[in-house]
């Protein structure tokens, strides 16, 4: 047990419609805090009401983008109950993105626990409505006030959490795409395969395109070929092709996500192939020339499954499965959500009742 130190707000806030939520836009009454320093390690973990943090012009997260963040979810099952999808999936690939950025390592433990304790104060924040849920960030940013370049000696390890709808607009209906030619999101030995903000950053560049051509993400590239297929801003990405489903295999540059992790692990239950392999855009296209690019769809906590209607690849628009949402597409949302909010047997061992 660790002594995490618990302030109740004096002010709880108004909470929002279901149909206002949409995404990020709310958070909840409390936030977790702890703090690292070098010499003592991580120290005062607290719940305190939600506010603004106050910190120096000089901390090192403003200047050199020194931290990683992780985003999962607390839902309320059919039966009321609140549950936790995974949370310590998330708090490993936290360590593992602080390793890359060198963030000293949390205790995943202690993770958990504050953040069992955190949802439990906020309870009535999660959302019920159908397809809504308690979105939660835990971020780490470096605070030491220095403007040389070297890892920080100090670090704010921080959970918010923000009850939301669908991430995109779209909601469960099929998403545009457009393949991305001019930039690059990441590239081998860079950081892309972990969560950190300056991949986020480097991005925008390419949504800021997508967005004026009328598509929801840009689906990246690999950066040195610009040929084999990595991941969607938000999302990984998976194709079905004459029968087999293909996700690209965690390079070094692609984001290991969660949720395409679980999907690999129902298509394998439920008997359908599946590859995690090396894709390149042109057989994306072959495939689509010859009639077997059956279904496309994205995975992400936020995004949940987001079925690909159009792809759009320099000039050619694929229009995929009629823009309609694919049988495997549908099968993965029913079964991944069915597990999350309690409405069938969570055989994987993935969820955490508070
Ligand atoms: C998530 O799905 O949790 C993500 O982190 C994607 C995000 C950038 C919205």
């Amino acid at each position: 047990m660790h002594n995490i130190k618990i302030e109740q707000t004096s002010q709880p806030k108004e909470k929002p419609a279901p149909d206002q939520l949409g995404f990020g836009h709310y958070f909840s009454d409390h936030m977790f805090v702890l703090d690292y320093t070098e010499g003592i390690g991580w120290h005062d973990p607290r719940i305190i009401p939600y506010q603004p943090i106050s910190l120096d012009p000089s901390a090192m997260i403003f200047h050199y983008g020194q931290s990683v963040f992780e985003g999962l979810k607390a839902y309320i099952t059919v039966d009321g109950e609140a549950l936790l999808f995974r949370p310590d999936a998330n708090f490993k690939r936290l360590n593992r993105s602080n390793e890359r950025l060198c963030i000293p390592a949390i205790d995943e433990q202690l993770a958990l626990e504050a953040l069992k304790q955190l949802v439990a104060v906020d309870r009535e924040w999660i959302p019920t409505a159908p397809g809504t849920s308690l979105y939660i960030r835990p971020f780490i940013i470096a605070t030491e006030e220095n403007l040389g370049v070297h890892p920080s000696k100090k670090y704010q390890f921080i959970i918010i959490m923000s009850p939301s709808g669908s991430y995109y607009k779209e909601g469960i209906n099929p998403v545009k795409i457009m393949v991305e030619q001019q930039f690059v999101r990441a590239v081998k030995g860079g950081t892309g395969e972990a969560k950190t903000g300056g991949n986020y950053a480097s991005a925008l560049k390419g949504q800021e395109i997508a967005d004026r051509e009328g598509y929801s993400q840009t689906l990246w590239l690999d950066g040195k070929e610009n040929r084999y297929v990595e991941e969607v801003g938000s999302m990984n990405i998976f194709f079905k092709i004459a029968g087999t489903v293909v996700t690209p295999e965690l390079n070094g540059s692609i984001l290991p996500g969660i949720t395409r992790d679980s999907m690999i692990q129902v298509l394998k239950s439920k008997g359908i192939p599946v590859e995690e392999r090396r894709i390149s855009i042109d057989e994306v296209v072959e495939a689509y020339h010859n009639g077997t690019l059956e279904e496309v769809f994205g995975t992400g906590t936020a995004a949940v499954i987001s079925p690909v209607g159009e792809l759009k690849y320099l000039d050619e628009k694929m229009s995929i499965n009629k823009g309609e949402i694919g049988e495997v597409s549908q099968m993965l949302y029913d079964t991944l959500t069915g597990i999350q909010y309690g409405k069938i047997e969570d055989s994987f061992d993935w969820t955490i009742r508070l």
